[in-house]
Order: C-alpha cells, then sequence, then structure tokens
C-alpha cells in the first residue's frame, strides 16, 4: 500500500531530512515550505498523511486543519510544535490533529508516530470499500457430495498458496460465498476482500477504478484517488463476473497482475501490491475468446486453480443440509422458531431442479417462514412450481 505524506516545514534542512528518512522507508513524500503550497497540494487529495511545523511564513500551520476537516478522506494530521509548546498541541488536537512531535525532531519517535497514522489510513480505506460492499457474511455449506467437495480442496489449495483462482458455475451456485470462503479460511483473512461487480462499472472508469487516478488526470477527477488493487494490498481483489472487464483493460490488467505492479491514471510512479486474485464468471469464457471478446492470456492467468461450481440439480444429496442452515439463518432474523421440514415438503424439494441453484433454495426457504404460522415447514408454504413441478 503506498501512502503519501506531506511534509510542511519552512526550514528547508529540517524539511529535507524528515523526507529523505521518510523515503528511505518507502513512503511517498511531498514538500511544502508555506501554508499556500500545502493547501494546494491537500485539496487535490494528494495527502494521506501531513507533518505540519506550526509557525510558517504565511500563516498558522494549524489553520489548515480547518479545510483538512472538510476533505472527503480526511488526511491525518501530526503537528510539529517547539519544546515546551504542549498546550498549543492540545489544541490543535481538538482541532482534528491525530498527534504531535517535538522539536528537535527525534526520527525514531516520528517514525512510530507515522506508523500509527499508517495503520488508520489503511483501516479506513479499507472500512470504506467494506460498508459500500456492505459487509456480507455467510457461512459456506459443504455438504457430502464429492464435486463439492473436490472443489473446497482446490480452493484450500489456492487459499493456502495465494495464486489466482477462477470460479465458474451458473447463477446462483455460490461463487461468491466460495470466494469469501477462500478469504476466511485462508492467510490472508486478516487482510482485505475487496469485491468488484464488473457489469456494474462503467467502461471508462474501469481503470480508475481498478488502479486509481491522480488529481486532474481527467474532467472531474479533482482529487487523487486509491484504485481497488492498492486498497486489496496484502489481501483478496474478487471480480465477479470478469467476462464483463473491457477487452483494452484486460491486457493493462494482466500486465499489472505479471509485474505486481502498476500506474494510477494520469500517475507515473510505479506502485507495488500483493494481491491474490479470485475471479467469477457464469459467462463462458472459451466462448467468448474464440470471438475476441475475453484474452485468452488473461483467462489462463486466472485460472492457476479452476473451481466450477455443480449446480444444485447435480448434488440434490446436499440439498438436506441446505435447507438445515437455512432454516436456522431465517429463523435468526426473522426470529421465528421453525423446528423442522415435513417429509413431503422435503420430497417435493429433492425432486424439483432448482434454476435458480442454491440462491433460490434460499430464498424459497426465506418465503417458507415467512408463510409459516406453525413450527413445521409443509408442502402449502412452498411455492407452486415447486410442488407441481414434474406432475
Ligand atoms: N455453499 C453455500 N453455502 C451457503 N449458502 C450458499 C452457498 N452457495 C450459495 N449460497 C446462497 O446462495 C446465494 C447466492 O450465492 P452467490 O451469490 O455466491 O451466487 P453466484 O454463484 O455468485 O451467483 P451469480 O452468478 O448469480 O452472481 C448466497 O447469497 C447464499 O445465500
Ligand atoms: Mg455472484
Amino acid at each position: 500500500m503506498t501512502i503519501s505524506i506531506l511534509v510542511v516545514d519552512d526550514e528547508e534542512t529540517a524539511r529535507m531530512v524528515i523526507s529523505e528518512f521518510l523515503r528511505s522507508k518507502g513512503y511517498e513524500v511531498l514538500e511544502a515550505g508555506t501554508l499556500g503550497e500545502a493547501r494546494n497540494i491537500v485539496k487535490d487529495g494528494n495527502a494521506d498523511l501531513i507533518i505540519l511545523d506550526v509557525q510558517l511564513p504565511d500563516g498558522y500551520g494549524p489553520h489548515l486543519l480547518d479545510e483538512v476537516g472538510r476533505l472527503p478522506m480526511r488526511p491525518q494530521v501530526i503537528i510539529i510544535t517547539a519544546h515546551g509548546e504542549v498546550s498549543m498541541a492540545v489544541d490543535a488536537m481538538k482541532a482534528g490533529a491525530q498527534d504531535f512531535i517535538e522539536k528537535p525532531l527525534d526520527l525514531i519517535k516520528l517514525e512510530a508516530a507515522v506508523k500509527r497514522a499508517t495503520e488508520v489510513i489503511s483501516m479506513r480505506r479499507e472500512l470504506n470499500h467494506w460498508r459500500a460492499s456492505q459487509g456480507k457474511n455467510e457461512e459456506f455449506i459443504i455438504g457430502s457430495s464429492s464435486q463439492m467437495n473436490h472443489a473446497i480442496e482446490l480452493a484450500r489449495r489456492a487459499s493456502e498458496m495465494g495464486v489466482s483462482a477462477l470460479i465458474t458455475g451458473p447463477t446462483g451456485t455460490g461463487k461468491e460465498v466460495l470466494a469469501r470462503f477462500i478469504h476466511q479460511s485462508g492467510p490472508r483473512a486478516n487482510k482485505p476482500f475487496i469485491d468488484i461487480n464488473c457489469p456494474a462499472i462503467q467502461p471508462t472508469m474501469f481503470e480508475s477504478e481498478l488502479f486509481g487516478h491522480e488529481a486532474g488526470a481527467f474532467t472531474g477527477a479533482t482529487q487523487r484517488r486509491n484504485g481497488l488493487m492498492e486498497i486489496a494490498d496484502g489481501g483478496i481483489l474478487f471480480l465477479d463476473e470478469i467476462s464483463s472487464m473491457p477487452v483494452d483493460l484486460q491486457a493493462k490488467f494482466l500486465r499489472a497482475l505479471e509485474e505486481r505492479s502498476f500506474r494510477r491514471v494520469g500517475g507515473t510512479k510505479l506502485i507495488k501490491v500483493d494481491v491474490q486474485i479470485i475471479a467469477a464468471s457464469n459467462r463462458n469464457l472459451r466462448e467468448m475468446i474464440d470471438k475476441h471478446e475475453f484474452r485468452e492470456d488473461l483467462y489462463y492467468r486466472l485460472k492457476v486453480v479452476d473451481l466450477d461450481l455443480p449446480t444444485l440439480a447435480e448434488r440434490k444429496d446436499d440439498i438436506p443440509d441446505l435447507v438445515g442452515y437455512f432454516v436456522r439463518r431465517f429463523n435468526m432474523r426473522q426470529g421465528s422458531n421453525i423446528i423442522d421440514v415435513s417429509p413431503r415438503a422435503m420430497q417435493a424439494m429433492m425432486n424439483y431442479d432448482w434454476p435458480g441453484n442454491i440462491r433460490e433454495l434460499s430464498n424459497t426457504i426465506e418465503r417458507a417462514i415467512l408463510f409459516c404460522d406453525d413450527p413445521v415447514i409443509d408442502l402449502n408454504h412452498l411455492p407452486l412450481e415447486i410442488i407441481n413441478y414434474g406432475k
């Protein structure tokens, strides 16, 4: 993950010492000698963290805090105070600064303060994305079918080795749930899981969504923005329905995967990341390759581990397990107390062919519980197409 630090100090030597030190620790460093310069950099969203001196030639450093507070991605601020100015530092912290360090500057203390701020920044980047994806967490039910157990075996291996995986299968077979399972059961569980629903992204915005952009890279890009590849650093990037990724971007994406690095749109700096890729598709990518709608080289790069999920009709033996799980889950969610499913209701569900797969089964149980006043789900709580199937 790249963190940009803005060092604001009018004393050139002090500023250079701090900047060089931070660069040597791998941070991206910007410098400003006046409040005015600092304002310009901050308003473009170019700083994740600001190290701010108090006395500047054109004003009082902490005045910057008002502007910082109005930015969507509030940068962290560490104030540099002269020795003995603790009360001023306290005021600055009330105004929104997170930390302060005293002059003469101790680089070890500076590094520790920067590290604390970095933790907040990376947590916040992920949290913002997590909020947007509502943190959906579900259990993954494996069942006893051999296809599913084989898929899980492969999934475990992908998760341990951190290699790319391609999950295919018809709608509702659990591709997304499996991707989250790989994340939760592997060594990257405590790192981000970032999901991109590819069809939802405008083709023209795709590159900046993935790789981020610099301020002014295109009309409307008023602030620098981190791409999802950067936010996912150390963790997993889940590309749902990857068939919707524009073909010209597929080449760039492949290069980023191979080189483990990329540049932001409008940027020159190479950003290095360690991201495990999981892609999913319910369209047939092989057919798309034949029609030149999907790149073959990317296809092979993604399917280092190939996870093809069976339809529910192919694993009917797992229906009772799944029904049990969904009853438990919706009981909890709806505050109901269903204790059983009648044998004829279960029989009807075993006979049905479930074109919507597990999602359809989940919806069926949710609805049955809603219509059920007794503790037992019976035939009359099921939809007609299931009751009448095959008749
Ligand atoms: N193995 C599983 N264990 C528990 N629930 C599952 C499982 N597989 C699927 N589900 C349920 O089915 C729903 C749909 O699964 P998911 O969103 O992963 O399907 P998908 O394969 O991504 O479908 P689509 O191609 O339509 O996006 C989930 O929200 C979950 O409730
Ligand atoms: Mg899906």
